[in-house]
């Protein structure tokens, strides 16, 4: 799918701004504090329902605005008609959210309906933080392409809040009977079973399509690696993405809750279980988060993207649109090289499926030479948009 064209009235800094895009390659360049990233934030908003930056919805509201409102106009791949959704944020109110001019009921139900994968700068913390930030990688990914994958993690996340209400209890003197801790130990190992069979084929694509990245940017000079661990669960654990009627075996992780309810009293908390799961990621060997330099975090946490995209292709069917924002800032010319060619070589898929890119950049001239004459570039200057 691809953006056609958005517009903004008090988003943030845009005033009243409008933007046509085309598929393949488009560029937003501009100074620092333009509206940039305030653009691309409008249209992933479509995509996850909520500001990628983690703002509340009454900060994207212009200063002095009574209302934010965003509209995105995009084309699925096979369509011929465009799907208009409009979103208007009151400072004091409800928001509304329409498709095609018809109200839609919640944020719920205008999920999915736009898909696209997003590259901020704040995702280095994925390479760079504790393992919640990969497991989220995951877990948005994966809720986008697998509704069985969402009503597990929804599952699981309510039987681990309660069996931590039961620890606490525990360790407040009351003892809870053996059948309350069955209950809590087979329900998580149920569902624990069935996300890390869902997160370990998820990785082991992400890690496929990682390794063929860093292949053509490095010439095979780095070797990335992606690994998803997980504390408990046993090996059997099958690849749900292809199957999900497979049965998930989670008797190791049901075995380690029953037999270590001790420890856990002592600590006041769950302490296995998928919850506690990571990917561990490595450049050549060594562990990346510790020896990797910016330039080869910033690859990585890209590279992933990218596949996320590419997953997303394989599994849902069709691109999601890609943002980048601020990608090339500490890429050298080998890398940026590299990533464009990657990414306009793949712009008509099979079928010539549309596939868009949507950067944004300081500088105009992010695009080597030739490979500029197929961008799209627009300017972004106080929160306007123009056509150069
Ligand atoms: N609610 C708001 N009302 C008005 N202006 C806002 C609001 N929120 C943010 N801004 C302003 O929007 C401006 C542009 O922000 P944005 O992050 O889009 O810049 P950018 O073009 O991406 O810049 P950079 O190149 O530095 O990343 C900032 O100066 C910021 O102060
Ligand atoms: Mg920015």
């Amino acid at each position: 799918m691809y953006v056609r064209s958005v517009h903004y009235q008090n988003w943030r800094n845009l005033a009243e701004a409008s933007a046509a895009f085309s598929p393949g390659i488009n560029v937003l360049w501009g100074m620092n504090a333009q509206g940039k990233s305030n653009i691309l934030e409008g249209i992933y908003y479509f995509a996850r329902g909520r500001s990628f930056r983690g703002a509340r919805e009454r900060e994207l509201v212009r200063f002095g605005a009574e209302f934010a409102h965003a509209g995105l106009s995009f084309r699925r791949t096979g369509f011929e008609e465009d799907t208009r959704l409009d979103a208007v944020l009151p400072l004091a109110g409800k928001k509304r959210l329409t498709k095609n001019g018809a109200p839609l009921s919640s944020t719920a139900e205008m999920l999915g309906l736009f898909r696209a994968v997003l590259f901020t700068p704040g995702n280095l913390s994925v390479v760079t933080g504790g393992p919640a930030e990969r497991r989220a990688l995951l877990d948005i990914a994966l809720s986008q392409i697998s509704g069985d994958y969402l009503a597990c993690l929804r599952r699981y996340a309510k039987l681990l809040a309660e069996r931590n209400a039961l620890i606490r209890r525990a360790s407040e003197g009351d003892s809870p009977s053996r059948e309350e801790w069955t209950v809590y130990a087979e329900g998580m190992a149920e569902y624990g079973a069935r996300i890390a069979g869902y997160r370990r084929e998820y990785v082991s694509l992400l890690s496929a399509a990682v390794g063929r990245y860093f292949a053509g940017m490095t010439g095979g000079r780095e070797v990335p690696g992606l690994e998803y661990r997980s504390h408990a669960l046993s090996d059997g654990v099958p690849a749900l993405l292809t199957d999900p009627s497979q049965a998930a075996d989670g008797s190791a992780l049901c075995q380690k809750l029953m037999e270590n309810r001790e420890r856990e009293i002592a600590a006041g908390t769950t302490l296995w279980g998928t919850h506690k799961d990571d990917v561990i990621l490595t450049l050549n060997g060594t562990d990346a988060r510790t020896f990797a330099s910016q330039g080869q975090q910033r690859s990585l946490v890209l590279s992933m993207k990218l596949g996320e995209a590419e997953i997303a292709r394989q599994i849902g069917g069709e691109y999601p649109v890609i943002l980048l924002d601020d990608v090339f800032s500490e890429l050298d010319e080998e890398r940026r090289r590299y990533i464009l060619d990657a990414l306009s070589g793949e712009e008509q898929g099979e079928g010539g499926e549309a596939r868009q890119i949507i950067i944004t950049s300081c500088e105009p001239d992010v695009i080597p030479g030739a490979r500029a004459e197929h961008v799209t570039f627009r300017r972004v200057s106080s929160g306007q948009v123009t056509e150069n």
